[in-house]
């Protein structure tokens, strides 16, 4: 198996593991979706916003603009179900969500002046793989919950709304990309993806420590029943086909 592959595959196993522990538990439920408001406010937002400094065509400043007032919804939707769970001032994204947004402007800067549309494509480019991995991270939440679960309402509508920014911002960045430009793009696409992963299995295992942390709190405080069945890896949906309840 390549390198790459072993990555996606441990960050699979850690956050699905992470996110069956945090089913029962409201702490680790509001530490889970507090992560992705993170995303929703940082990652998401900021690859696009920072297109507004470098003037991009009307269409695509359009999109932009469509695509920031969903990221916007989204952190609502985020913040009221944290509500929900007792979490109102989520706490701040650390350093490292930070870092790894760094590392990719880094990358990213000798791309600045690589295209005849500008730097724009070089926004795109991050944009387009961080609304892809969102699409992973809330497919995968999605397949570990109850379909009727308040989250899992949410999630599917956020879930849509990142499939389409995924197909768009890949969509504009190939309109604006020429064809003797393709293989520096290629070459930009495949850095970001790097730096994205190299990041991913460090990030989920914080993550998986943190969520199982809380989740432990929680069930010594009372939810040992619920949280049994999740500790044997058996999700709602599982229960259900398995005949167990
Ligand atoms: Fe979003
Ligand atoms: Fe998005």
């Amino acid at each position: 198996m390549r390198l790459e592959q072993l990555q996606r595959v441990a960050v699979d196993a850690i956050k699905t593991h992470a996110l069956r522990l945090a089913l029962r538990s409201p702490r680790a439920q509001a530490q889970v979706l507090t992560e992705y408001l993170w995303v929703e406010e940082g990652a998401e937002s900021t690859a696009l916003d920072r297109s507004r400094s470098v003037e991009p065509p009307a269409w695509l400043a359009k999109l932009i603009a469509a695509h920031l007032a969903d990221e916007r919804r989204h952190a609502g939707l985020l913040r009221a179900r944290l509500a929900e769970l007792g979490t109102a001032s989520p706490r701040e994204a650390p350093a490292i969500a930070h870092a790894k947004l760094w590392w990719i402007q880094r990358a990213c800067a000798p791309f600045l002046d690589a295209f005849a549309a500008g730097p724009i494509v070089v926004l795109l480019a991050v944009a387009a793989r961080f609304e892809a991995t969102g699409v992973r991270v809330f497919a995968r939440h999605l397949a570990v919950l109850d379909p009727d679960a308040a989250d899992a309402v949410m999630l599917r509508e956020i879930l849509a709304d990142e499939k389409r920014h995924a197909k768009s911002c890949a969509a504009a960045a190939k309109r604006m990309v020429r064809t003797n430009e393709q293989e520096t793009f290629e070459a930009l696409s495949a850095r970001i993806a790097e730096i994205d992963r190299s990041f991913g299995v460090t990030l989920a295992v914080t993550h998986w420590v943190q969520v199982a942390a809380l989740a432990a709190r929680d069930r010594l405080k009372g939810g040992r029943p619920q949280l049994e069945s999740v500790a044997a890896g058996v999700t709602p949906n599982e229960r259900s086909i398995g005949g167990v309840s």
